[in-house]
């Protein structure tokens, strides 16, 4: 991807793993206006539900949402409703994420619950999709001729990349027959939100959403401040930065996730971390000297299933991806940087690396569900503001967002870089800012000490905007609380959707987990049998929200 890439979304789709495990042939289901269930995914239902297009113009037509839920498993008189999940992307695909985390979410949220998530309007099994490209083929090739990914690697490359969102932005509004695009607004999704709620027989939203899945909340919550039961978001974005194709403040704690690479290393050992050194400054000169070397003498790496450069590009891509999920990447990080110091790169693109692209390339088709690539970028620029900047001003706007972190070109830039070349707009569009000064229940947020694309300063924006809502802290780098498993966060979730309570001001959680594996603090007691199964289901939850580091999107 180009620059790119990863968003907040990386961090968010299932693994290809899922859809190779288990398959349902969404399009022999007829879609319906009501919630006509089918089992499916062999403990789920699934629907196809018709929405509206345009919910002010039912002439434009209708788009047909995947929808799909864990059934509750309590009594008719216990049973509280449907709670919709959004995983996050925008395009990250609700229904592949719930096939693999619904039972471990419904542990954690409670059995009184209907488990609900949908693929957003365009995304994965919803229909239309939105695709710019009509071949796989086509699509593999424009991901390989998106090199140089980083907007530092040159000087040319944020030009390059530029032109390149030109070009998207011309494939894209070309090649729009189903006029999807302008449609797949997050306000449209928040009323998606609020219609499959009310075919439920409901009529307040009950919803957990991650990183953009925030962005989706904050919204529901400004459109319908009176349509609110819970609203919980993990990992939140400054909507308003979304909405303005700003996304600058997002990286505002970027480093701190690098910092704690430098911190939990030296702290772990020569043992646990392959890239040790005795101080964290230690380790931090290790990696610059590391990084200028293969800037200037990148190493080619063939791994079983594939070969790259990796090079200065790669590198950084490598570490961005990593400060995702720290608890999962930075061991085998450290590992792939001990060996890329010997002139061998190949642990580093494993970890990084998608398989080789492969097709017979004789009469392929759009794979049905494969589109996230896609669904970012009409998302994420259709929403925002309409970039008119010159290329002058959009350097001057990058250097000055480069101030933020060492990382922001891999995050701010592919926004607004991207976005430049963006053509279809719905005029009528929610553009934000995201507020309301009376929501029917408050809201709860979620915050990790160090989020590499979803600050504090973020949260603590959007809580400003609602007044009575709640917030708390979980102490750990990584992006949104689901990624480093914790009981006592888990607590205060459950807590919040079955008894409405809201954490204390300044409650601060610690993870259960550590980092490079190191040994956990002993503690007082032993963990009950309940709790290590609400461990167990939160791994499954975080592995299930893991990036797809190893796919390619678009840009
Ligand atoms: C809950 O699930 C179990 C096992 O799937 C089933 O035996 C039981 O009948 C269910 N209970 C209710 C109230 O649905
Ligand atoms: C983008 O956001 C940053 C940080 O919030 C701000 O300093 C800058 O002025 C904004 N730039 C534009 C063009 O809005
Ligand atoms: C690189 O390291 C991997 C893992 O240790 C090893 O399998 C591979 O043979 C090494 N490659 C080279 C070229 O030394
Ligand atoms: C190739 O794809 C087109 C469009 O889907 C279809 O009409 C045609 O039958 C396919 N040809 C073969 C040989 O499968
Ligand atoms: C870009 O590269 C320079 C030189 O290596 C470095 O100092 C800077 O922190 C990097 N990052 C950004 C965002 O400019
Ligand atoms: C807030 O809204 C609730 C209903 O949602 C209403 O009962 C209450 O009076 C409102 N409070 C204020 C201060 O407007
Ligand atoms: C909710 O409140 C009830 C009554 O006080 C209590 O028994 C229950 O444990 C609470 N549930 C949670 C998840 O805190």
């Amino acid at each position: 991807m180009g620059a790119h890439s990863t968003l907040f979304f990386s961090a968010l789709l299932a693994s290809p793993a899922v859809f190779a495990q288990t398959t349902f042939l969404w399009d022999q289901l007829a879609p319906s206006a009501d919630l006509d269930w089918v089992t499916c995914y062999s403990r789920f239902q699934c629907t196809r539900l018709e929405v509206p297009l345009d919910y002010s113009d039912a002439s434009v037509g209708t788009a047909d949402l995947a929808v799909i839920r864990l059934p509750a498993n309590v009594s008719k008189s216990e049973y509280r409703g449907p709670l919709l999940f959004n995983p996050g992307g925008p395009g990250g695909s609700g229904v592949d994420t719930l096939v693999q985390a619904g039972p471990s979410l419904q542990l954690v949220f409670g059995s009184e619950y209907d488990i609900v998530s949908f693929d957003p309007r365009g995304v994965s099994y919803s229909t239309p999709v939105a695709a710019f490209f009509q071949t796989d083929a086509e699509r593999a090739l424009w991901n390989a001729g998106s090199l140089p990914a980083s907007l530092n690697a040159s000087s040319d490359a944020l030009p390059f990349n530029w032109a390149r969102g030109k070009l998207l932005g011309q494939l894209a509004a070309q090649r729009d027959t189903s006029g999807i695009l302008k449609y797949m607004t997050t306000d449209n999704v928040a009323r998606d939100m609020l219609l499959i709620t009310q075919k439920f027989g409901f009529e307040k939203l009950q919803y957990y959403g991650l990183s953009y899945g925030t962005v989706l909340g904050a919204t529901f919550a400004t459109l319908f401040p009176d349509k609110i039961e819970r609203i919980l978001i993990d990992g939140v974005l400054d909507a308003d930065a979304w909405f303005n194709t700003n996304l600058t403040i997002e990286a505002t704690d970027t480093d701190k996730v690098l910092q704690s690479f430098f911190d939990g290393c030296a702290a772990a050992g020569p043992e646990l971390c392959a890239f040790y050194e005795p101080t964290a400054a230690g380790v931090a000169d290790r990696l610059t000297a590391l990084t200028e070397s293969v800037r200037t003498h990148p190493v080619a790496a063939i791994t079983p299933v594939g070969y790259g450069i990796v090079d200065y590009s790669f590198l950084r891509q490598a570490l961005f991806t990593s400060f995702y999920v720290p608890y999962m990447l930075f061991g085998p990080i450290a590992q792939g940087l001990a060996a890329l110091e010997n002139g061998n790169g190949s642990i580093l693109l494993s970890i990084v690396q998608q398989p080789a692209f492969e097709c017979d390339c004789s009469n392929d088709t759009v794979p049905f569900h494969l589109n996230n690539g896609e669904a970012v970028f009409a998302v994420q620029c259709g929403d925002g503001s309409k970039v008119t900047d010159t290329l002058e001003e959009l350097r001057a706007w990058y250097d000055n967002a480069a101030k933020t972190s060492k990382f922001v070109e891999f995050l701010v830039g592919s926004n607004r870089v991207s976005c430049a070349g963006w053509q279809v707009y719905r005029d009528d569009r929610f553009e934000g800012p995201v507020a309301a000064a009376n929501t029917s229940f408050p809201l709860l947020l979620l915050t990790t000490s160090a989020d590499p694309v979803a600050p504090s300063a973020a949260a603590l924006k959007t809580l400003a905007g609602f007044p009575g809502s709640a917030i708390f802290t979980q102490d750990s780098p990584g992006h949104t609380s689901m990624t480093a498993p914790s009981l006592c966060t888990s607590t205060y979730f459950r807590q919040y959707f079955q008894n409405g309570t809201l954490p204390a001001s300044g409650t601060v959680c610690a993870a259960d987990i550590t980092l490079f594996g190191a040994p956990a603090p002993s503690r007082r007691d032993a963990l009950s049998a309940e709790e290590e199964e609400l461990l167990a289901a939160l791994k499954v939850i975080s592995e299930a929200v893991r990036p797809v580091i190893t796919s390619k999107r678009i840009n």
